[in-house]
């Protein structure tokens, strides 16, 4: 069980072109935001497989943030289209699973929205601190 609110984990798989840059810039604005996010910066929202979703929440984080360009500002063209598909199918397996959906969240957070990401990732923190503990939580993680 979860002892203080720092030990909530969240990992937050960020698209390196929108989410991430708007991470960096509430960072440099030093817009406080809950430190329970553990970045795992990548090319594009469509890089990440539901497996990988799943596999970060049977290891016992509370929950899985995806962040991604805005519709029709991907890079890639359409990669955010796959992500929120992706997303969908790993909500699925995850209530499949017996592990509470609501642990994960996909946004679009463009770049020059660093408020914007502070405001999300404090909201969805907020959120996963009232669903409580991943019950797949293990002793040891990250
Ligand atoms: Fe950002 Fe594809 S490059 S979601």
């Amino acid at each position: 069980m979860a002892n203080n609110e720092t030990d909530i984990k969240i990992v937050a798989f960020l698209c390196n072109w929108c989410t991430f840059t708007a991470a960096d810039l509430a960072g440099t604005s030093r817009l406080k935001y809950a430190p329970n996010i553990r970045i795992v910066k990548v090319m594009c929202s469509s890089r990440i497989e539901p497996v990988f979703i799943l596999k970060v929440l049977l290891d016992g984080a509370d929950g899985v943030f995806i962040g991604g360009c805005a519709p029709g500002d991907c890079h890639y063209s359409k990669g955010n289209f796959y992500a929120r598909r992706k997303v969908a199918l790993a909500k699925t397996l995850a209530k499949s699973a017996g592990l509470d959906s609501e642990r994960i969240r996909l946004s679009w957070i463009p770049a020059s929205e660093g408020p914007r990401f502070a405001h999300v990732v404090n909201e969805f923190t907020a959120h996963i601190k009232e669903l409580g503990d991943n019950p797949a939580r293990r002793e040891v993680y990250i």
